[in-house]
């Protein structure tokens, strides 16, 4: 069975006040028993407190990336084992942000994956086309190469800790969402390939988010379809009202 998944991606947003106060809301205002699962991603910074916060609650808390090697001289870096020390046992790798400001490469993703699965992480695994991709009708392609170079190598047992969250670049904090129609025009291809690579058995329980200008208004809509397995949100994430009412479009 597919998981429901909705998760919070704060971005570089929300100090450690804002954090508590943000999660106090998520804590008091959500729904007590939902088939949903409930992700949220703050700052590195405020991991621990949050882990704290939610601690007992089923509010799972993730990391928004981390560094490949396990220890070293890698100036402000974080690595996997300071994750786990502090039980944060999910962390979103390949985020378009992380692509594109800080040089992210497949294959540098490919061994981000390969730490963190050796570490017994569930990875959350962002890939998506940008605006000219799809204009040029390569957006299939891109996100193809993004699969086999970033992930494809992976044994199959690995891929019962991996969560797949489609983010086309163009839809990405812009207000221009993907209709559920793309959405799930591109996730039928994303569970394809899977199904050719990987198996039918991994291509039926993986989870496929899509994330991009998700919002209140838009959400249910895109879940409804298919191969639609729930959502990786910005923006609408940092208001509780809103992040709930997107959880809950998630039936
Ligand atoms: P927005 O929901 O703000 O478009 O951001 C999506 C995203 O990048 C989540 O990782």
């Amino acid at each position: 069975m597919r998981k429901k998944i909705v998760a919070g991606n704060w971005k570089m947003n929300n100090d450690s006040q804002q954090t508590k106060v943000l999660l106090d809301e998520i804590l008091a205002k959500k729904p007590g028993s939902t088939p949903v699962k409930i992700v949220v991603a703050p700052t590195f910074v405020n991991l621990q407190a949050a882990v704290n916060q939610t601690n007992g609650s089923n509010i799972i808390v993730a990391a928004q990336n981390m560094h490949q090697a396990e220890s070293g001289a890698y100036t402000g870096e974080v690595s996997v084992g300071m994750l786990k020390s502090i039980n944060v046992n999910t962390v979103i790798l390949g985020h378009s942000e992380r692509r594109a400001y800080f040089g992210e490469t497949n294959s540098l993703l490919a061994e981000k994956v390969n730490t963190a699965l050796k570490h017994n992480l569930t990875v959350i695994f962002c890939f998506g086309e940008e605006l000219a991709d799809r204009q040029s009708s390569n957006h299939f392609n891109v996100v193809e190469s993004q699969l086999r170079e970033g992930l494809f190598h992976i044994t199959e047992s690995d891929w019962q800790n991996i969560v797949l969250a489609y983010e086309p670049v163009w839809a990405i904090g812009t207000g221009e969402t993907a209709t559920p129609e793309q959405a799930q025009e591109m996730h039928a291809f994303i569970r394809n390939l899977l199904r050719e690579n990987v198996g039918e058995a991994i291509a039926g329980q993986t989870s496929i988010l899509y994330g991009g200008s998700v919002k209140p208004d838009n959400a249910s809509e895109i879940f409804s379809k298919p191969d639609v397995d729930g959502g990786l949100i910005g923006g609408a994430s940092l208001k509780a009202d809103d992040f709930l009412a997107i959880v809950n479009g998630m039936k």
